[in-house]
C-alpha cells in the first residue's frame, strides 16, 4: 500500500485551519462535514448524489450495523464500502455513545457494556476489543475509540470517573486496533465542560498516540454558549499536527463557530433528518416548507443554491409533496440541506486559504434571520 493516512495543514487564519487528510480511498478536504449514513445509507440519498454535494467522507455506526445486518455479514459481502456502494472514506463511530442513547437495559462495567437491542430486545456486548473488531470487519477507514459519554448536566465526580474509564478504554482500543497502515484510529477527549478534566483527557490520549483526536461529550444539551466556551480551550489541548473532530455537531452556526475555534471535522444528522421533517437550511435562515405561506410561492427554496431542489422546483411544489407525504419530499430537502452544509464548508475552506475567514464569517451571519423565514 503506497498511500498512508496523513494530515497536512495547508493554511491557518486565526485558529481556523485549512487542511487535507490523505487516505487510500481518497482525500478529505478539511474543514470537512460528514453526512451521517447510520444504517449503511444516508437516508433518502443515492451515494453518488451525496458525493455530488461535495462530501468526501461519510459516517457510519457500529451500534446499528452490528445489530442489523451484523458486521460479520457485511464483511462476507465485501465490507461496508462495497455493500453500500460508497468508495470514498468512511468513519465509523464506536457504539458506546449510541448504546447510551438508544439501547434498552444497559450494564456498564470496566470491561464494557452489555445492552439490549432497541430493535428486537436481543442481548449484546460492546467492549473496546469488540468495537475494534466490528469496525475492522466493516472496513472503516477512520475508526473511533470505544468511549463513554455521560449526559449533561452531570456532576463533576461522575464526569471525572467516566472520562478516566474512557481513557483506559482508549488505551485498550489502541492495543486492539493494532498496526493497520492506511487506516486510522482516533482518540476521543471527554471531561464535560471542565478545562482541567479536558486537559487531563487530552494528555492521556496524546500519551497513547492517535492518528486524529475527537472532542466528544459536547452538543449533549449544554447549549451553544457553553459549547463554544469549552471549544475556546479544548482544541488547543489536542495535537496541532493531527485532525480534530467535533462529534455530533451541528447547526450551521455551530459548525462555523467550531471551525473558527480550530476544529477540522464534524458530523451531524441535522441536514438529513431535518430534510425528512420539512425543514430546510438556507443562507437566509430556516424554511419550514410545511408552512401554508409557501403553497403559492413560485420561487425556489434558495435562489443561490445549485441543488436539484432549488434548480428544478418551486417552494409551492416542495410544500405540496411534503403535505402529500410523497417520498420525493425527503429526497429533495435532504439533498438541498446536504448541499447547503457542504457549500458552507467549501466557503470556509476558500476563506481560510485566502486569509479572509473573519470577513466570510461576518457575511455568513449577515442576512440570517432567527426563526422561520
Ligand atoms: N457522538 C457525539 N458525541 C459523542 C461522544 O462523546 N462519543 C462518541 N463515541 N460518539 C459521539
Ligand atoms: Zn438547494
Amino acid at each position: 500500500m503506497t498511500t498512508r493516512f496523513a494530515f497536512e495543514k495547508l493554511a491557518q487564519d486565526g485558529k481556523a485551519r485549512l487542511g487535507r487528510i490523505t487516505t487510500p480511498r481518497g482525500d478529505i478536504r478539511t474543514p470537512a462535514f460528514m453526512p451521517v449514513g447510520t444504517a449503511a445509507t444516508v437516508k433518502a440519498m443515492m451515494p453518488e448524489s451525496v458525493a455530488q454535494t461535495g462530501a468526501d467522507i461519510l459516517l457510519g455506526n457500529t451500534y446499528h450495523l452490528m445489530l442489523r445486518p451484523t458486521a460479520e455479514r457485511i464483511d462476507r459481502l465485501g465490507g461496508l464500502h462495497t455493500f453500500m456502494n460508497w468508495s470514498k472514506p468512511i468513519l465509523t463511530d464506536s457504539g458506546g455513545f449510541q448504546v447510551m442513547s438508544l439501547a434498552g437495559l444497559r450494564k456498564l462495567t470496566e470491561d464494557g457494556v452489555r445492552f439490549k437491542s432497541h430493535i428486537d430486545g436481543s442481548e449484546h456486548m460492546l467492549s473496546p476489543e469488540r468495537s475494534m473488531e466490528i469496525q475492522r470487519l466493516l472496513g472503516s477507514d477512520i475508526v473511533m475509540c470505544f468511549d463513554e459519554c455521560p449526559a449533561l448536566p452531570a456532576d463533576r465526580a461522575r464526569i471525572e470517573e467516566s472520562m478516566r474509564l474512557s481513557m483506559r478504554w482508549a488505551a485498550r482500543s489502541r492495543e486492539a486496533f493494532g498496526d493497520r497502515p492506511g487506516y486510522a484510529l482516533f482518540g476521543i477527549q471527554q471531561g464535560g465542560l471542565e478545562e482541567d478534566l479536558r486537559g487531563e483527557s487530552a494528555a492521556a490520549l496524546r500519551e497513547i498516540g492517535f492518528e486524529g483526536y475527537a472532542i466528544g461529550g459536547l452538543a449533549v444539551g449544554e447549549g451553544q454558549e457553553a459549547m463554544f466556551g469549552c471549544l475556546d480551550f479544548a482544541p488547543d489541548q489536542l495535537p496541532e499536527d493531527k485532525p480534530r473532530y467535533l462529534m455530533g455537531v451541528g447547526k450551521p452556526d455551530d459548525i462555523v463557530g467550531a471551525v473558527k475555534r480550530g476544529v477540522d471535522m464534524m458530523d451531524c444528522v441535522l441536514p438529513s433528518r431535518s430534510g425528512r421533517t420539512g425543514q430546510a437550511f438556507t443562507r437566509h435562515g430556516v424554511v419550514n416548507i410545511k408552512n401554508a405561506r409557501h403553497a403559492d410561492d413560485p420561487r425556489p427554496l434558495d435562489e443561490n443554491c445549485t441543488c436539484p431542489a432549488c434548480r428544478n422546483y418551486s417552494r409551492a411544489y416542495l410544500h405540496h409533496v411534503f403535505r402529500s407525504q410523497e417520498m420525493i419530499s425527503g429526497m429533495l430537502l435532504t439533498w438541498h440541506n446536504l448541499q447547503y452544509f457542504q457549500d458552507i464548508m467549501a466557503g470556509m475552506r476558500d476563506a481560510i486559504g485566502n486569509g479572509a475567514f473573519a470577513a466570510w464569517e461576518a457575511d455568513f451571519h449577515a442576512g440570517r434571520a432567527e426563526g422561520d423565514i
